[in-house]
């Protein structure tokens, strides 16, 4: 898995160089993460083109919606997380946009006070689904990463933590536990669960992928052999270098 990613990485970093061979930007010393968030910062380090096309690109409502319905421990739903769906957010950040829904085939009781919560994979699969929820909640868009993380690891809840220190340092783990373990944390899971039991058609297994709100067998087999792929094919905009790149499948350009 980590490979994959290595891989990507890789190639997106040769792009960025290749594209700016020739140009010296001798004044950019921010992290990457930081280069969109002003036109100076974005002048400075040689991106400003590509950052108001992202700007323009996210606005616009043509963002590809992916909803992926999952559980946390499932195999199956561990494997897309990891070497589809987040290599391909990475690769595509500015043409879609990714939501993520931890519960799948778990169901709830509604006892006197809350929901209590029974899944496929156990208790454990249980806290785990809330820990990912909580992090959404808390963490805004470093969750992603972090639960990427988690689900890369061998034992995903033993990873939680240092996952979230790693991806999230400013998140406190108590601001995390503390929802996990509360009236929030419990009512943000029963709205994964109605958002699950509202699906139309219903959904059969995990994972389960929706594109723009909808799930035929189609798209899910597509998004199954290569979400890039699709989310590349069905955006409507002008499509972004890295689609360009990999769609053409370019060989023995590497730098
Ligand atoms: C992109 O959008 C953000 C948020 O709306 C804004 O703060 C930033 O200045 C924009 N960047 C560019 C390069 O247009
Ligand atoms: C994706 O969702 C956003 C916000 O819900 C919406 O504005 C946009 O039109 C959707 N994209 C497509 C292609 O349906
Ligand atoms: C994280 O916390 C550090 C130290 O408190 C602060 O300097 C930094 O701006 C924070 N980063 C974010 C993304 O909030």
């Amino acid at each position: 898995m980590y490979t994959l990613k290595a891989i990507i990485l890789f190639v997106v970093l040769c792009l960025s160089v290749k594209k700016s061979k020739g140009k010296s930007i001798p004044s950019c010393k921010y992290p990457t993460s930081q280069w969109c968030d002003t036109n100076d910062i974005a002048a400075k380090c040689g991106v400003l083109e590509h950052c108001v096309l992202a700007n323009v690109t996210k606005s616009n409502g043509m963002s590809v919606n992916v909803s992926l319905y999952y559980e946390s421990l499932c195999p199956g739903c561990r494997l897309f997380l990891t070497t589809q769906l987040m290599p391909t957010f990475i690769m595509l950040e500015d043409i879609m946009n990714v939501e993520l829904v931890p519960y799948g085939n778990a169901q709830e009781q509604l006892t006197e006070k809350k929901y209590v919560f029974i899944c496929q994979h156990g208790e454990d699969e249980c806290l785990g689904n809330m820990i990912e929820t909580c992090m959404l909640n808390k963490m805004g868009a470093a969750a992603y990463r972090v639960i990427d993380c988690m689900e890369s690891a061998a034992h995903v809840l033993n990873a939680a933590k240092p996952c979230a220190e790693l991806f999230s340092p400013n998140t406190s783990w108590d601001t995390v536990m503390d929802c996990v373990k509360g009236d929030l944390g419990n009512q943000l899971m029963h709205e994964n669960a109605l958002k699950t039991e509202a699906l139309k058609p219903p959904h059969q297994y995990v994972p389960w992928v929706t594109i723009n709100g909808e799930h035929t067998e189609e798209l899910q087999v597509k998004a199954m052999n290569s979400l890039f792929n699709l989310v590349c094919s069905l955006y409507q905009g002008k499509k972004p270098i890295a689609c360009t790149v990999g769609l053409k499948g370019r060989r023995g350009n590497y730098c």
